[in-house]
């Protein structure tokens, strides 16, 4: 497996337009994004799997972890490696963007002004725009995205559809701790009574999901009543919502394909998660 830095170095890698697969990160990867890399791999076709590392400004608000977002590149190419990826783009914010980035990718409000859109306002900007802007540099024939961020991988099909890009988006299920916790770099943050008490965000989910298949009707109320218990464990949620899989708006009936999506402040560390129902 090769590491490179710049985007003529990539581009050397793969030798210009490749039929590779993608899988965009963050870094600080645990087996959810290696999930994703095997994944990549069964869809390339024996084509290159590249994975880029870069925690990407754009997309953090003032307040929030940009900082202390962990950079732990070394040991994430030793897991990368070992998932079967040829090649890791790990550019520098220099690299990336050189100069401020005046063009932003701006997704439609109905889909990203909804849920962690709204609670994290210019997020789905910021993500749209590092993704295309990832998308010119790699030129990938398919990008592998988890479900885990539900909304983000809705946006960005939404993106790719929108601008006819050539590129198949992939989605990839959630992988859990034996818990229920979904996994994710944010985790890390927690500590061990919070670590103790982070299952009870995955466990209302499904709480919620019973409720519906038990038969009940009353949305506002499940809804309610989940974000009531959180708020008597010490949480503080942003929304637990159901909503129809299709869109991601308020369901009409309850016959069409719905997901339950939560968020939820669990001491400082702000945690997401979903269950399709
Ligand atoms: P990051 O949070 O590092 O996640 C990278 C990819 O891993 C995303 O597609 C995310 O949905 C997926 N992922 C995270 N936790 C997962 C889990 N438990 N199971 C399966 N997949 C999981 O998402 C981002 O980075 C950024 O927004 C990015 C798309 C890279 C743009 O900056």
């Amino acid at each position: 497996m090769k590491i490179v830095h710049t985007i003529a170095e990539l581009r050397t890698a793969t030798g210009g337009p490749q039929r590779v697969a993608f899988v965009p990160t963050m870094g600080n990867l645990h087996e959810g994004h290696l999930a994703l890399v095997r994944q990549a791999r069964g869809l390339a076709n024996g084509a290159p799997v590249v994975a880029s590392i870069f925690v990407n400004r754009l997309q953090f608000g003032p307040n929030e972890d940009f900082d202390r977002y962990p950079r732990t590149l070394e040991r994430d190419a030793d897991l990368l490696a070992g998932a079967g990826c040829d090649l890791v783009f790990a550019p520098a914010e220099t690299e990336l963007y050189p100069e401020p980035q005046g063009y932003r990718v701006l997704p439609p409000p109905e889909l990203a002004d909804i849920l962690e859109g709204h609670f994290r306002p210019g997020f789905f900007t910021g993500v749209c725009t590092v993704v295309m802007k990832l998308f010119q540099v790699v030129q990938p024939r398919v990008a592998v995205f988890g479900k885990k961020d539900y909304q983000q991988l809705m946006v960005l099909r939404n993106m790719v559809r929108q601008f006819a890009l050539p590129i198949e988006i992939a989605g990839g299920e959630t992988l859990r701790a034996d818990d229920g916790l979904a996994l994710s770099s944010r985790n890390g943050y927690l500590g061990a009574r919070e670590r103790a008490e982070a299952v009870r965000l995955n466990a209302t989910l499904r709480e919620v999901v019973a409720a519906l298949k038990a038969g009940q009707r009353d949305l506002p109320t499940i809804e309610a009543r989940a974000m009531q218990q959180l708020r008597e464990h010490g949480w503080l949620p942003d929304y637990v919502a159901i909503r129809r899989r299709a869109d991601l708006q308020a369901p009409q009936t309850l016959d069409e394909p719905l997901v339950v999506l939560a968020a939820a402040r669990i001491g400082t560390t702000r945690l997401i998660d979903n269950v399709e129902v």
